[in-house]
């Protein structure tokens, strides 16, 4: 294998090998504590070059209940015997091995997911900060003592683990989706059976075995993947799980927790969003630049909280225009782990023909392509990054999620008029804007509708700050303060006739 260039189809054999710890590597589900080779397989494909990167086990129906059940004991026996000092030490410990193995974790999640390398890395670093943050969440689950409107009698509350939690992740994040959800669940007690996507299975995997040697009990992480919809809809509708936390499309997560209302499941919900990104004629146009290639061309614009929809002032539009496409030129495409690679490709092939719809269909109606615009004929899933100008509000880039490298610029007149433009989507995840009037900053940030905001940044995500959306956008916050309470019911004991 020692000459096999990268890109060629080949070329990830010579990756896998090449791992300090190719045992990370695994096509199996890890059911009941054991890992699992399912007769059916189902093909991985590496995005980069578009061929088969693996074949992974297909788990059927009776796979998701099985690891229900055996998650359900795994669970009761976690919760009986484990003090929350203790689950914040096994979360320590899985994110000491997740950090001493954070190369081979990247080369695993590139070679899936296409993102470069360095973004892989930074990725599981990400991912590893929900680890460590939950490591010492878990020891603050503090109850209440309230005081009774009854004479002696005291009310306290308790916070138990909800029980079996269902997850559902996206292809976008392998490793940072899986640890920002199941971090607060095992903080709180519970165990997990997950469904990691069947785009990107092998990273779910690499860091199911690595909490099993931070030891954590096998049966408290089930992994089933599966490319079978009706099997993980298991998840969403078995009595024994408790919740399900799913990060995905509006449309997927209005059908979840159509299923999960069958047995009042608990639910969070991170789905779709249409973020705005602004840029007012008063800002620091550098810093709204930068911010603008962080969240537009992050994951080649692959993820819920990217700028969507680039609104800029006219005065300053022309400049932020001249100065974004200069620094989008600079881009560079290519094979995830090429050194020389800026931009990954999109995960698959659909993703190439949704940003091309955009393009032509902004290009129909009017935009101009200041830069870009194009699928090359390359192997592999790729687009040009693009910069198009003139977008007016009948294009679908203004009500449609990209999930693509294409950063569609509108202009505006005035503050009001802006504000009205971007909350006139159903989605609110994200939003961002520049300006250096603090008043204007307060003010906008009331005004705009959206779970999250960056003023002045384009850098919002981060195990501290609350993470979730508003209206479409979904449900319930992850990572942050709030997170653990998403794994926990609230049980409040009422003692009385204390003067007995
Ligand atoms: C997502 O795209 O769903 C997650 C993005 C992030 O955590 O920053």
């Amino acid at each position: 294998m020692g000459d096999v260039p990268i890109g060629d189809a080949e070329y990830h054999k010579k990756a896998v090998a090449g791992l300090k710890d190719s045992s990370l590597f695994i096509s199996e589900a890890f059911i009941d504590g054991k890992w699992v080779k399912k007769e059916k397989l189902f093909d991985v494909y590496e995005p980069s070059t578009g061929t088969v990167l693996g074949k992974v086990s297909n788990c059927d129906l009776a796979d998701f209940q099985a690891a229900i059940k055996s998650a359900e004991l795994a669970q009761a026996d976690f919760w009986e015997n484990t003090t929350a000092s203790q689950r914040g030490g096994l979360l320590r410990k899985w994110y000491d091995l997740i950090i001493a193995n954070a190369d081979d974790i990247a080369v695993i999640l590139s070679l899936e997911n296409g993102k470069t390398l360095s973004e892989a890395k930074g990725e599981v670093l990400y991912a590893a900060s929900f680890v460590a943050w939950f490591s010492e969440e878990a020891p603050r689950a503090y109850g209440d003592t309230i005081p009774s409107g009854t004479p002696h009698t005291t009310v306290l509350t308790y916070k138990e683990p909800v029980g079996v939690c269902g997850i559902i992740t996206p292809w976008n994040f392998p490793a940072a989706m899986i640890t920002r959800k199941i971090a607060p669940a095992f903080a709180a007690g519970n165990a997990v059976v997950i469904k990691p996507p069947s785009e990107t299975p092998y990273t779910c995997a690499a860091l199911a075995k690595l909490a099993v040697e931070a030891g954590m009990d096998g049966k408290l992480m089930q992994v089933c993947p599966t490319k079978d919809r009706a099997a993980a809809t298991e998840l969403a509708t078995n009595p024994i799980v408790k919740k399900i936390s799913f990060t995905g499309s509006t449309g997927v997560g209005k059908m979840l927790a159509k299923l999960a209302a069958g047995t009042l499941k608990r639910a969070s919900l991170e789905l779709g969003g249409n973020a705005p990104f602004i840029v007012f004629d008063d800002a620091d146009l550098n810093l709204a630049v930068e911010g603008a290639m962080f969240c537009k061309f992050r994951c080649s614009g692959q993820t819920c909280v990217c700028a969507n929809r680039l609104f800029v002032q006219k005065g300053v539009a022309e400049a932020f225009t001249a100065k974004l496409v200069e620094k989008v030129k600079a881009l560079k495409n290519g094979h995830g782990l090429d050194p020389e690679t800026t931009q990954g490709p999109l995960v698959n092939k659909s993703g190439v023909d949704k940003t091309r719809e955009h393009v032509e269909d902004a290009v129909s109606k009017g935009a101009k392509i200041e830069f870009g615009g194009k699928a090359p004929d390359t192997p592999g899933f790729f687009f040009e990054p693009t910069v198009l100008s003139g977008v007016t509000p009948e294009m679908m880039v203004a009500n449609d999620e990209t999930f693509g490298p294409l950063a569609p610029i509108f202009s505006f007149e005035t503050e009001a008029e802006v504000v009205k433009m971007a909350n006139d989507t159903e989605f609110g995840l994200a939003g961002y804007f520049f300006s250096k009037d603090i008043g204007r900053a307060l003010r906008v940030a009331r005004k705009l509708q959206c779970g999250m905001l960056g003023v002045n940044t384009g850098k919002i995500s981060a195990a501290e700050a609350p993470f979730g959306g508003v209206k479409e956008s979904g449900y319930g916050r992850e990572g942050s303060m709030y997170g653990l309470a998403e794994y926990q019911n609230i049980k409040s004991v009422t003692i009385g006739n204390l003067n007995l």
